[in-house]
């Protein structure tokens, strides 16, 4: 295989998108791309866990001192332009539920709220922070304390983000 060296910025981009999901701290809504699993939860001595990296200057992050919780909402197309303001706009200057036109919902187990517009919701309490010097991103792992789903939701409506590119999954090439 021939292979050239890029820059390590390059190779940063290589990956093929990142899904996109709102997250909800208290009653403000940022933008994400910063999402993963963190453990599956399949047995009861490892609870379901997912990680968000918030960058240290957004206001999310002042909340998250405040707050151990938050809410992943998953966006479909429709909310295309919900999360490009919700990734644009401040919660220091805006409220982003009326910005964006969005419904917040109470949550069942935790503070912050839910959107309702967002066919998937995951409740999540935060159990450990990750802080590394210099690194852009702070990651706050959080136990999935309840999640919701609409019953014409599939996988396939989400959306991913890398770099400046918004894109559907492609197709299933094996199951
Ligand atoms: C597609 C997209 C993905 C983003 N991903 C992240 C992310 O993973 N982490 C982060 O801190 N900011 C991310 N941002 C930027 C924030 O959403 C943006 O700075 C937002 O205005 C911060 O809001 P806040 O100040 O109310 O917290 C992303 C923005 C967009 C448009």
């Amino acid at each position: 295989m021939t292979k050239k060296e890029i820059t390590i910025q390059q190779g940063i981009m290589a990956f093929p998108g990142f899904p996109i999901v709102l997250v909800c701290v208290k009653d403000n809504i940022i933008t994400v791309a910063a999402v993963s699993f963190f453990s599956f939860g399949d047995r009861q001595e490892n609870p379901p866990m997912v990680m968000v990296g918030i960058v240290p200057t957004r206001y999310t992050y002042e909340l998250l001192k405040e707050t151990d919780d938050y809410s992943i909402n998953i966006p479909t197309i429709e909310l295309l332009e919900a999360i490009k303001i919700c990734g644009s706009k401040s919660g220091w200057e805006v409220n982003k539920f009326e910005a964006a036109n969005l419904t917040p919902k109470t949550a069942k187990k935790i503070s912050s709220y839910l959107i309702e517009e967002c066919p998937v919701n995951l409740e999540c309490k935060v159990v450990h922070k990750v802080e590394l010097q210099g690194s852009s991103h702070t990651w706050f792992i959080g136990e999935i304390v309840a999640a919701y789903q609409q019953d014409s939701y599939d996988r396939s409506q989400a959306i991913l983000y890398w770099p400046r590119e918004y894109r559907f999954i492609g197709e299933v090439i094996k199951k």
